[in-house]
C-alpha cells in the first residue's frame, strides 16, 4: 500500500463517502454549556477538525438523557433547546467539507450523580445499594438513543455513532459480568446484546434512508469478551445493522489476551470477519503517518485519530503534506495546546485527568 491510499475515498452503505479514511475519534471535552448546548468552544473545535481534513468528524459523547451523564461540561442531545447549537456544529463540519456525526452516549451504571447523574445499572449489584433498571427504564432509555438520533438528523448531521464502549449502558448490557438479568435483555449472548440491536434497528427506521450509523466497541475491562463480541459484530456486519464499525482499543496493536483468540492481534480479530457493505475502523495511538498506513494494512477500512487529533487539529492535512509526519512527544505545554485553538476548558481536562500530557 501506498500514502496515497490512506487519501481514497470511502464508500459507506448509506449517504455520501468519507472522503479520506481518516476519522475524529469522540472526544470529550467538558467545554458544553451546563445544561448540555453547544458553545463557542464546541462549534470552534468541530469546525478546525473538519478543516483540518478528517474524512469524518464525530462530536464527543453526548447525553441521550440529562440524567445519563458521565462527564462535567458534557455535551447533550436529550432536549429540542440543543437543537440550535447542534446546528451550528453539524454546518461548520459540512462546510469544512467532512461528513459529521454525533457520538450518543449514556452512561448507565457510570452515570455521575454529582453531575445530575442517576446510575442506571443493567444488574442489581452493579453499584452498591441500587436496584436494576426495569424493563421500562431499559425501553425509556433505548427509544432517548432513537429520538437523539433523530434530532442530530433534524440538526444536520450525517449520522450517529453509537457509543457501546468503555462500560457505558450498551457494553455493560454486553457484559457478562455487569449484566446478570434473567429476562429478555440478560443471560445468553442474544438476550445482552437485543438493547444494542433494538437501538441500532430503531435508528435505521426513524431516520432517512441515507443516515449513516456507527458503532463504537471496546473489548477490554468490564468483564467483556474478545469471542463474544467479535460474534455481535459478525451479526452487526451480516444484517447490514451499521454502516460502520469503530474498534476503540488504547493501542491498535493489541494483542489478545486469553480465551480462542489469545495471541492475535484484537485488529485481526475483526478484520477476518466478512463485513459486507460495512466497514471497520480502529483507533488506539495512531499518532503518525506511517502508524496510519499500517493500520489499514492490517485490514482496516479508516483510521480513527484521538489524541493525535488534540495535538493537531489538522493531523490528515499534516500527513498528505508530509508523507512522514508524527504528532509530538507528550507532554506538550499548555501554550502549544492553546496555539493549537484549544478551548480553556478543553486545555484543563487535559491537564487535570490525562495523565502526562499536559506539562
Ligand atoms: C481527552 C479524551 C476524551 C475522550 N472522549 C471520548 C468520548 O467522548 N467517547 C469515546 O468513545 N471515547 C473517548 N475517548 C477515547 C478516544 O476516542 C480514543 O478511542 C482513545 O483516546 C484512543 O485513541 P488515541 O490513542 O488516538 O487517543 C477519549 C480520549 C481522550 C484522550
Amino acid at each position: 500500500m501506498m500514502q496515497s491510499n490512506l487519501f481514497e475515498p470511502l464508500v459507506l452503505a448509506h449517504g455520501q463517502p468519507m472522503k479520506n479514511r481518516f476519522m475524529l475519534a469522540p472526544l470529550t471535552n467538558q467545554q458544553s454549556a451546563p445544561d448540555g448546548s453547544a458553545t463557542r468552544f464546541d462549534v470552534e473545535w468541530v469546525e478546525r477538525c473538519a478543516q483540518g481534513g478528517y474524512g469524518l468528524v464525530q462530536t464527543c459523547a453526548a447525553t441521550v438523557q440529562s440524567t445519563g451523564r458521565a462527564f462535567k461540561g458534557q455535551l447533550g442531545i436529550h432536549s429540542d433547546t440543543q437543537l440550535e447549537g447542534l446546528k451550528r456544529m453539524a454546518t461548520v463540519i459540512r462546510a469544512g467539507g467532512a461528513l459529521s456525526g454525533v457520538q450518543l452516549h449514556h452512561a448507565g451504571h457510570r452515570a455521575q450523580p454529582a453531575l445530575g447523574g442517576v446510575p442506571a445499572p443493567a444488574s442489581e449489584d452493579a453499584v452498591a445499594g441500587l436496584r436494576a433498571m426495569n424493563i421500562d427504564q431499559i425501553v425509556e432509555i433505548r427509544d432517548d438513543f432513537i429520538r437523539a438520533a433523530r434530532r442530530a438528523q433534524q440538526a444536520g448531521f450525517d449520522g450517529v455513532a453509537v457509543h457501546g464502549a468503555f462500560g457505558f449502558v450498551v457494553s455493560e448490557f454486553l457484559s457478562p459480568t455487569l449484566n446478570r438479568r434473567q429476562d429478555r435483555y440478560g443471560g445468553s449472548l442474544e438476550n445482552r446484546s437485543r438493547f444494542l440491536f433494538e437501538i441500532l434497528d430503531g435508528i435505521r427506521q426513524a431516520c432517512k434512508p441515507d443516515f449513516q450509523i456507527g458503532l463504537r466497541l471496546s473489548v477490554e475491562r468490564y468483564g467483556l469478551r474478545v469471542e463474544e463480541l467479535r460474534d455481535v459484530v459478525a451479526a452487526a456486519f451480516q444484517q447490514s445493522k451499521i454502516d460502520y464499525l469503530d474498534l476503540a482499543l488504547w493501542d491498535s496493536k493489541q494483542v489478545v489476551m486469553d480465551g480462542p483468540f489469545a495471541g492475535r492481534s484484537m485488529l485481526s480479530v475483526f478484520a477476518n470477519l466478512a463485513r459486507g457493505q460495512a466497514r471497520l475502523g480502529v483507533a488506539g495511538k495512531i499518532r503518525s503517518a506511517r502508524r496510519a498506513l499500517e493500520v489499514l494494512e492490517e485490514g482496516a477500512d479508516f483510521v480513527l485519530i484521538g489524541r493525535a487529533a488534540i495535538l493537531n487539529s489538522d493531523f490528515p492535512n499534516r500527513v498528505r503534506q508530509t508523507p512522514d509526519f508524527r504528532a509530538p512527544e507528550l507532554p506538550v505545554h499548555a501554550d502549544y495546546l492553546r496555539q493549537e485553538g484549544l478551548s480553556p476548558p478543553f486545555i484543563n481536562y487535559m491537564r487535570t485527568a490525562w495523565d502526562g500530557f499536559v506539562i
